[in-house]
Order: C-alpha cells, then structure tokens, then sequence
C-alpha cells in the first residue's frame, strides 16, 4: 500500500501492478488481460474470463475521471485480496483504468480534454463520446453481455469530504441494490445529507434514475438490469478509499449473486 500511496498517479505503474496481479494469480484463475484500444501510448485494459461458469455477468470499471484514482486501485486491491472468494461462482470483468492520460496527470478530461464519462445518451444532449468512450462503444456488444446482470462505475467526488452515489434500477423508487452500495459506503465515510446535488435531487444518499448521458444511464437504456456509480470522497485518505472501493465491489458482487 505504501508503493501505492506514492505512485497514485503514474499509469505505468499501475499498469505494471495489474500486469504482475495478472501473471501471478490472474492467469491461474482463466483470466484474460487484452486491450480494447490505446488512448495516447497507454492500452485500455480488459480483465475477463477466458470460460465462463453458470453464474451471474458483472462488469466493473474504474477511474473514468483522472482526478479520481482509487476507483482503479480499489479494482486492483479487490483483485488481490477478495477475488478468489467469487472464483467459479460469478463472472467478473473488469476494465480498471478508463482514462489513463487523465489518471497519470492527476486530471478529469483525458489528454484531448474530452470527459470520458459524457456523450453516451443521445438525449441527454451533454456532449459527444470521448476517445474512450467511443472505443467502449465499438465492444459494445461484448461489454453488453460481460455486464448482463449489473455495472459498477467507480467514481469519486474530487471536492468532497462525503460519500454518495448515482444508481439506475427498474423501479420508481431505490431497492435493495442502491441500499446495500450506500450502506457499504457509509461505513466508511459520513453521507452527503438529503438535498440537491449538482442539480439532482438526492436522498439517503442516493441520486436516482437521473438520466445524465454518463456510461452508467447508457448500459441500464441498453438492458443492463442494475448501474450505479459511486463517488467516494477525494479529500479522504487514499487507503481509506482504496479499501471502500474494494469492500463495494464485493457488496455489489454478493449481493447479486
Ligand atoms: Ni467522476
């Protein structure tokens, strides 16, 4: 965690974590490391497995915003340390570092400052895809079935000292899904109390079924059954961060199993 702590920023050295994460311990579990494109003179990785098991199809990606670094270290830190609890029960993928120019300069947009997160809803009018969003759009078809029966979208909130989240379900109000996330999250860090946030009505911490163009809005339109997208707070520590990232993903994977 201390190499972690003073490298938070560099892709390379994120990149060369989750290579060696995959050379010693993914590849025995049938893990596939590919790229699904580059972005500047970094890949975009895809973590999945090469067969599949009778279970449920979860997708979970990391660090959209470059400001927001510990959604892909929370990835890293669950691979290492909670994976093997779901191996032959689910099938997990992963896509770890969405924005890897932005993360390794410690900036939201990526280096043609585009916002990864944005242009995916064509009626939420906030802007066209990004580099990256454009190369998830050309899997999306394989995207679409790694993440069949839910997303996760870990993100963090750069100004905050609070936690809180964005979350898509098929009914009128929260269930047991947005719950569960925010109950994870608030173990770890107070909750951005009952209001509006950023224009969006917010309660018991959860921001709801708010179309705002974001990758999340897009798979829950494309048939995704559950989106959230989490926004653990920046001005916390970052080990703290790391490890609530980590503990959500398990809470997102258990609880739908
Ligand atoms: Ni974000």
């Amino acid at each position: 965690m201390s190499e972690v702590l003073a490298d938070l920023h560099s892709t390379e050295f994120y990149h060369e974590q989750l290579g060696a994460w995959h050379k010693n311990i993914g590849m025995s579990l049938g893990y596939d490391l590919e790229s699904l494109g580059e972005v500047g003179s970094f890949p975009v990785w895809l973590l999945s497995q090469r067969q599949t098991v009778p279970g449920p199809n979860f997708l979970i990606a990391g660090s959209f915003h470059g400001e927001e670094p510990c959604g892909a270290w929370g990835i890293l830190e669950f691979l290492n340390l909670r994976l093997q609890d779901f191996h032959g029960r689910a099938n997990l993928s992963f896509i770890p570092l969405v924005n890897p120019t932005g993360f390794n300069a410690n900036r939201r947009t990526n280096d043609l400052g585009q916002n990864p997160n944005c242009g995916f809803v064509q009626e939420a009018k906030d802007g066209s895809p990004s580099v990256e969003g454009q190369m998830l759009l050309r899997h999306e078809d394989r995207l679409l079935e790694l993440a069949k029966d839910g997303f996760l979208s870990l993100h963090e909130d750069s100004e905050e000292f609070r936690t809180y989240m964005y979350s898509f379900e098929r009914s009128d109000k929260p269930g047991r899904f947005s719950y569960r996330l925010m109950n994870t999250l608030r173990e770890h860090f107070p909750m951005v109390p009952d209001g509006v946030l950023y224009g969006d009505t917010i309660k018991d911490g959860i921001i709801f079924n708010a179309s705002d163009g974001s990758y999340e809005d897009r798979l829950f339109r494309m048939g995704v059954p559950v989106t959230a997208c989490t926004e653990t707070p920046v001005t916390q520590p970052p080990a703290a961060r790391i490890a609530c990232n980590a503990e959500v993903i398990d809470t997102f994977v258990r609880e739908h199993q």
